[in-house]
């Protein structure tokens, strides 16, 4: 199987995650395009969904589904996203798509956040993957230099401006082997906006698209 079918399996499977009769949080990437494509087969049993980018948006506007104001909505049963790495814990790394900022928003309403990925996505330890770190523009300089001091190699993604207009620097050589001190540390700093580890928000559940079909794992309430 290919990656591309890894990821439209595991975007079918996911539709047996979204609640009946409720609105559903919708991530960003190639795997969520799959579930977003999924999702539509039931846009009469959902209310809508609230999205973590203008791509989403975009793409579930196309297919007729309601895309709803994040401010309007307390609580959503689940919030369904990909992932560029995912840890044993259900820690992962996410932003390569430079949607990290809205995606853990969304997640941040949601009771359970569930992972969809094929299984190159599993690492023992985060960190091969640069991580993403969204910046205030004029705080970019010093955040490099304090992630330089951290054992990393920060680069400034070229060109890209973020739906909140904020920069991002992809930081290499990270070796994350406790993310949630490494996440609220990196969160101190001024100028983040917001720091691509997902430890805080980790993964309630991810399904694992390999070549002997889907993998559920969930992942124990304690960090
Ligand atoms: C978007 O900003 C990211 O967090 C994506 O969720 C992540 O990059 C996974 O994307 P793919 O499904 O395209 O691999």
């Amino acid at each position: 199987m290919t990656q591309d079918e890894l990821k439209v399996m595991v975007g079918r499977a996911a539709l047996d995650q979204v609640v009946p009769g409720s609105v559903v949080g919708v991530g960003t990437g190639s795997t969520v395009n799959c579930f977003i494509d999924a999702l539509a087969t039931m846009r009469e049993r959902i209310i809508g969904a609230v999205s973590s980018s203008e791509k989403s948006s975009e793409r579930l506007r196309a297919h007729s589904i309601t895309v709803l104001d994040s401010n309007a909505i307390e609580r959503i049963p689940v919030y369904i996203d990909g992932a560029d790495e995912i840890d044993p814990r259900g820690h992962m790394i996410k932003g390569g798509g430079a949607a990290l900022t809205r995606e853990k928003i969304v997640a941040d309403l949601a009771d359970r956040f569930i992972c969809i990925a094929d299984v190159s996505k599993r690492v023992a330890v985060l960190g091969r993957f640069p991580l993403p770190v969204e910046v205030i523009p004029m705080a970019a300089a010093q955040i490099s230099r304090r992630f330089v001091a951290m054992g990393g190699r920060p680069v400034l993604r070229a060109g890209v401006v973020t739906d909140n207009g904020g920069h991002l620097i992809d930081v290499h050589g990270l070796h994350i082997t406790d993310p949630l001190t490494m996440e609220s540390e990196i969160n101190q700093w001024p100028g983040v906006v917001s720091v691509g580890i997902f430890a805080r928000h980790r993964a309630s559940l991810c399904l694992f698209g390999g070549p002997d079909g889907v993998e559920t794992v969930s992942y124990a309430t304690a960090s």
